[in-house]
C-alpha cells in the first residue's frame, strides 16, 4: 500500500481518470461529505477526516484500488470509484465491492456508467469474479445505475440503517464478471 506512487493515468470512452493519489483526498472528501450530511446513499452521518478517507480509497490488499475521475478542462475530481475487498477471510478472495460517488454537478450525465465500466474491467483484470454494491434501497438513482449496468437484486438487508430518524433498508447488487470480461480494453496494471 502506497499513498505516494507516480501518477497512473488511463484514458476510457472521454475520461480521464487516475489512480488515486494522496493529493486527491481533500477533493475526494467534500465530495463524500457532501452526500454523508445530505444523503442517505452512505449510512457515515458524521463527516469524515482526511485519515478516515485515506483508510477508505487506500487498500492493504494491492488489487483493490481506487480511481479517479478528472475533470479534462480543470483537473478538477469529478468523482471516484474503486473496489476493496468484500470480506478479508480467504475464501471470498475473488469478491470485491464497488464503490462510486460522483461530484454533484458530475452526475446524471452518463458518467456514472463509464467509470462503473472501467472499475469492472480492472477488477475482472485482477481476476475478480463477483461484484457487489450495496446500495440503499431508496437511493433510486444508484439502484438504476446498477441494474442497467448488468447487476442483480440479490437480496434486501431490512431496516439496517437509521439515519435522519428513518430506518433504512439496503439492497444488494451482485455481478458475476464474464471470464475474459478484462480482455482489449483492461486498464494497465500499475508499476
Ligand atoms: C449513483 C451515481 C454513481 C450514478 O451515476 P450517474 O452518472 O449520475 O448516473 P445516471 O445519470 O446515468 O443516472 C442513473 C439513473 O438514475 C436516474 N436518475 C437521474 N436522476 C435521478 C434522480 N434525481 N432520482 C432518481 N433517479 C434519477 C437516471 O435517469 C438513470 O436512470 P436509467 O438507468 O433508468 O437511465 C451518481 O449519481 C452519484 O454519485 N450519486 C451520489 C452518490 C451515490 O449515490 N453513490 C452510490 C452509492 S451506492
Amino acid at each position: 500500500m502506497s499513498a505516494a506512487h507516480a501518477p497512473v493515468r488511463h484514458e476510457w470512452e472521454g475520461l480521464r481518470l487516475e489512480e488515486v493519489r494522496e493529493e486527491h483526498l481533500p477533493e475526494i472528501l467534500a465530495i463524500y461529505n457532501h452526500y454523508v450530511v445530505s444523503s442517505t446513499a452512505t449510512f457515515h452521518i458524521a463527516e469524515l477526516g482526511v485519515d478516515e478517507m485515506r483508510g477508505l480509497v487506500f487498500h492493504a490488499d494491492p488489487r483493490c484500488r481506487t480511481f479517479v475521475s478528472l475533470d479534462p478542462a480543470t483537473g478538477r475530481v469529478a468523482g471516484y470509484a474503486g473496489i476493496s475487498r468484500y470480506s478479508p477471510r480467504e475464501a471470498y478472495d475473488a469478491t470485491a465491492s464497488v464503490h462510486i460517488y460522483l461530484a454533484p454537478d458530475a452526475t446524471g450525465k452518463g458518467v456514472g456508467a463509464r467509470v462503473l465500466r472501467f472499475v469492472e474491467r480492472y477488477a475482472a483484470g485482477q481476476g475478480f469474479h463477483a461484484l457487489l454494491a450495496l446500495v440503499t434501497a431508496e437511493n433510486e438513482r444508484s439502484g438504476s445505475l446498477f441494474r442497467r449496468m448488468g447487476y442483480e437484486p440479490a437480496g434486501r438487508l431490512r431496516e439496517v440503517g437509521r439515519k435522519f430518524g428513518r430506518l433504512l433498508d439496503v439492497v444488494i447488487f451482485e455481478r458475476i464478471l464474464a471470464p475474459g470480461a478484462a480482455s482489449g480494453a483492461e486498464p494497465e496494471d500499475r508499476p
